[in-house]
């Protein structure tokens, strides 16, 4: 099976373990090969480590240009004969080179119902438009920021209370959920892109998967 996965970060990694966790217990079929960050004090890196995972900092620092960044993730990456990619936190954007050649295999987690709210500020940008609906999206990564085909997506009800702070961990919380299901979609070969659309179990997927309950996506 080809499921040997990198994930990027840049921070907390909060995300990235619970696809360490998934992939520990077998509820990811997957073997997470390495974990990259572009921050040399990622949080995660130490997680990752205590896992015996190994990782590797690539810093804009040291490959400057975009062109040159993205080629030295590419050949970290490759080192490990990676199937897949998992951007979880990684907070640069990559240039079109590298998302073409990771087309299909490479995918991002975000705080929102995509596609409403790409970019930063979820959390405040909800609350301040008054939603009653949050939550979180697994998208193929395309060229145009968050803007890649959606997957699937993890939804909640916002609570008068809400702070940005309570908001944000409750769906941290369906995040981590959702990522793994939907990384072993990806693993096991059920899911995949094809002329940029989505195919599940070789049938086209015509809206976005729904995380339930139970923890399954329907
Ligand atoms: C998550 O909210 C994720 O959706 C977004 O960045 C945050 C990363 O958190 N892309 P963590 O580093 O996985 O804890």
């Amino acid at each position: 099976m080809s499921n040997r996965l990198a994930v990027l970060i840049s921070g907390r990694g909060s995300n990235m373990e619970a696809i360490v966790r998934a992939a520990g217990s077998g509820r990811l079929q997957a073997q997470v090969v390495g974990v990259i960050s572009n921050r040399s004090r990622a949080a995660g890196l130490d997680f990752a480590g205590r896992a015996a995972i190994p990782t590797r900092v690539v810093r804009a620092a040291d490959h400057p240009g975009r062109d040159a960044y993205d080629q030295a993730l590419d050949a970290e990456i490759r080192a490990w004969r990676a199937d897949y990619v998992a951007l979880a936190g990684f907070m640069r954007i990559l240039g079109p080179g590298l998302v073409d050649r990771w087309h299909g295999r490479l995918l991002n987690i975000h705080p929102s119902l995509l596609p409403a709210y790409k970019g930063l500020d979820t959390h405040e940008r909800v609350l301040a438009a008054g939603d009653g609906e949050h939550g979180a999206s697994v998208h193929f990564v395309s060229a145009e920021l968050d803007g890649g085909p959606v997957i699937a997506r993890a939804r909640l009800k916002v609570n008068p209370d809400d702070d940005p702070d309570s908001l944000a961990a409750r769906v941290l919380r369906l995040e981590h959920q959702l990522y793994p299901a939907v990384l072993n979609l990806l693993c096991t070969g059920r899911l995949s892109l094809e002329r940029n659309r989505i195919m599940l179990d070789h049938n086209p997927l015509t809206q976005p998967l729904e995380l339930e309950e139970n923890g399954e996506l329907r």
